[in-house]
């Protein structure tokens, strides 16, 4: 026997009522959440800072440990310091889509395949007294299947690396995605950057030689994932991307 809360008009209400009450749920939980949402983004995106430089203690809050980080931007092209712009609201990756602030790689520069490149770049320095004892620096560049994002840091001689780490990719786990692997990411540490003004740091297919202090192993059964990475690190660590910059350390001019 049919009742009258079996009607069509009534399980229609019902689920309209209850489509309605879920809506404004999720809606205010998005709304409501995006703050939070923001804070743990931040504080991500410095623990990964805090990582590349070998300085993470999870044991400290990552706030904490961020205070000795001081947040830069760089003029790609000179390398030298922007100081009109603020570095905690600059957003590189929107800059990079923004026309009147970036620039168009041509075919031959674009070696790390990102297209266009912001004017203006983020760097982390560690510093004490006047002196840089780490320099941290974004990096990107196409992999097999993704952009791959991360850190390079180097010494305060802007030339041995710190470390090295991605924090965005889509690579193939156990393939590609290796590039996580912190006993790959251990090799890069002490490893020289430029020999004679030249990128000379690259991934050597078959393995590097332990002498070798410019080559890392390229990663086993990934070569275009390898070969992504090596043409991201000579992209930005050339003429092109972080060069100047970095010879201006080197050299005392900042
Ligand atoms: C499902 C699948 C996923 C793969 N993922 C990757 C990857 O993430 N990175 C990569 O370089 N190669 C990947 N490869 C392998 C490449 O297609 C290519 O064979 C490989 O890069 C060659 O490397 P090797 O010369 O070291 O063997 C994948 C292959 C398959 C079938």
């Amino acid at each position: 026997m049919s009742s009258n809360n079996e009607s069509v008009q009534k399980t229609v209400t019902v689920a309209l009522v209850l489509c309605l009450v879920c809506s404004v749920v999720v809606s205010a939980a998005a709304v409501l959440l995006r703050p939070v949402q923001a804070v743990n983004e931040k504080a991500n995106m410095q623990m990964n800072i805090l990582q590349a430089a070998g300085l993470y203690d999870p044991s400290k809050s990552v706030q904490e440990q961020f205070e000795q980080v001081t947040t830069r931007l760089v003029n790609v092209e000179t390398g030298e310091f922007v100081t009109d712009m603020d570095p905690d609201t600059y957003d590189q990756r929107k800059a990079a889509k923004t026309p009147e602030m970036h620039r168009v790689l041509s075919g031959d520069e674009d070696i790390a395949s990102i297209k266009r490149q912001a004017n203006v770049a983020k760097v982390y320095l560690i510093e004490s007294g006047d002196s840089i004892d780490k320099i941290i620096l974004p990096i990107h560049g196409y992999g097999l299947w993704s952009t791959l994002y991360g850190f390079m840091a180097l010494e305060g001689d802007a030339n041995t690396v710190a470390g090295l780490g991605f924090y965005e990719h889509a690579e193939t786990p156990g393939l590609g995605g290796e590039v996580d692997n912190p006993n790959w990411k251990a090799q890069w540490t002490g490893k020289k950057v430029y020999r004679d003004d030249d990128v000379a740091i690259r991934l050597v297919k078959g393995g590097a030689d332990r002498s070798d202090a410019y080559g890392v192993d390229a990663l086993s059964g990934a070569t275009l994932t390898s070969r992504g990475v090596d043409n991201l690190l000579k992209f930005w660590l050339s003429d092109s991307g972080f060069k100047p910059f970095l010879d201006n350390v080197k050299q005392g001019r900042i």
